[in-house]
């Protein structure tokens, strides 16, 4: 299957087939004189290639594979035999050789356009529904306030190439740095406070770092940073992505420091940080390129309190087309999850729903 470093967690184990020998194949369907001749040939090779020691199945270590999701394969072959006219078999044959032989990208990500439909694990509707974090490697759901790593995991894949530069303005214990070292995207993240930022730093140095990229967490505030000094101390003079993942306001006390957003006097205070990271990190960030802001609401005296749509105002203010607002479950924390019942009774006494949802408000910088 066609994933860029993602494990494959589907039962539908690749196929690492014999490029030249299956170019062949697909070659020769285009001779076919006949729609029946056209169909014979191609059942003959879906025998084939159901015969996993079938010299089209590359037993050579040395020969560069073609390395594809059997269902997909089987997939365009089925349609090639449904086809109603010759003309028509022929043009899905040309496809799936195109498939087979050419990448086509866009300008923001590796993702290749010619076997897009092999890339089902990357989600493309507004509505995220997860019912389990990745725990692997070093991620842990130990930090209080971390997001899940599905979260930068996407972003990541659809928004920037291999060898592409990040900054997360809000690193936490590095999620997005871990993601990004395992992508290969170089990713810099400032954090305010210097213990999490070397627990952050110990994590990414147990993480492989097979494409030798760089991951810096920098202890810093976020708002002030000189984000030009930082890139030019890596020979870069821009990024290709920005991840934003602030306090949700006072929700969580990250620590007792003023510069932290969570300690903001008010909901004010708090948007214009907000504001000032956006003015600070918006310079660096190439045009035509992408800032992802993931926050959540807050519920106080009876009222709630849409941070959201907020800080997506603030940053709707400084120069960026929104591209998406998608909705995350938001997995019910410990201390909601053993009052359940009393915040359901809450809730009813109340007359306001409990919190089941965060936000990932996708913009373009114009
Ligand atoms: C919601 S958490 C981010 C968690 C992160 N995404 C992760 O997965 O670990 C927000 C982080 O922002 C940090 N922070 C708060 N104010 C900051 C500031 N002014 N500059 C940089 N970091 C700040 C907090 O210490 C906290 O670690």
């Amino acid at each position: 299957m066609l994933t860029e470093e993602q494990p494959d967690t589907r039962a539908d184990e690749p196929w690492h087939l014999n490029t030249a020998l299956l170019l062949e194949r697909l070659r020769q369907l285009t001779a076919c004189a006949t729609l029946p001749a056209l169909r014979q040939a191609v059942l003959a090779l879906k025998h084939d290639l159901a015969q996993t020691d079938h010299h089209l199945h590359a037993q050579d270590a040395t020969e560069a594979p073609a390395t594809c999701s059997p269902a997909h394969v089987l997939a365009d072959l089925e349609q090639i035999v449904e086809a109603q006219t010759l003309e028509r078999a022929r043009y899905y044959v040309e496809r799936l050789i195109k498939s087979m032989t050419e990448i086509r990208t866009s300008a923001i990500n590796d993702i290749n356009l010619n076997r897009w439909k092999e890339y089902d694990d990357i989600l493309t509707d507004s509505l995220w529904l997860f019912d389990r974090r990745d725990n692997s490697g070093v991620h842990s759901a130990g930090y209080w306030g971390n997001f899940i790593p599905q979260i930068p995991h996407q972003m990541l894949r659809r928004y920037t190439r291999k060898g592409d530069w990040v900054l997360d303005t809000f690193a936490g214990l590095g999620t997005t740095l871990i993601e990004g070292q395992r992508l290969g995207r170089n990713t810099i993240g400032i954090e305010l406070q210097d213990t999490v930022a070397s627990q952050a730093r110990a994590l990414l140095a147990q993480e492989p770092n097979r494409h030798e990229v760089v991951s810096a967490v920098i202890t810093g505030d976020s708002t002030q940073v000189d984000y030009q000094a930082i890139l030019h101390h890596y020979g870069q003079a821009s990024v290709q992505l920005v991840l934003m993942h602030p306090p949700y306001f006072d929700i969580i006390k990250f620590s007792a420091n003023p510069r932290d957003l969570s300690n903001a006097p008010s909901v004010a205070t708090f948007l214009a940080m907000i504001g000032q990271v956006v003015d600070n990190v918006a310079p660096v960030l190439d045009r035509g390129r992408y800032l992802v802001l993931v926050i959540g609401d807050k519920y106080a005296q009876g009222e709630w309190i849409p941070l959201g749509f907020q800080t997506m105002n603030e940053v709707l203010q400084r120069g960026f087309t929104l591209k998406s607002i998608i909705v995350k479950n938001f997995e019910t924390t410990t201390g909601k999850r053993n009052q359940k019942e009393l915040w359901r009774y809450r809730a009813l006494v109340g007359g306001f729903y409990i919190f089941k949802h965060e936000y990932i408000f996708v913009f373009c910088k114009q």
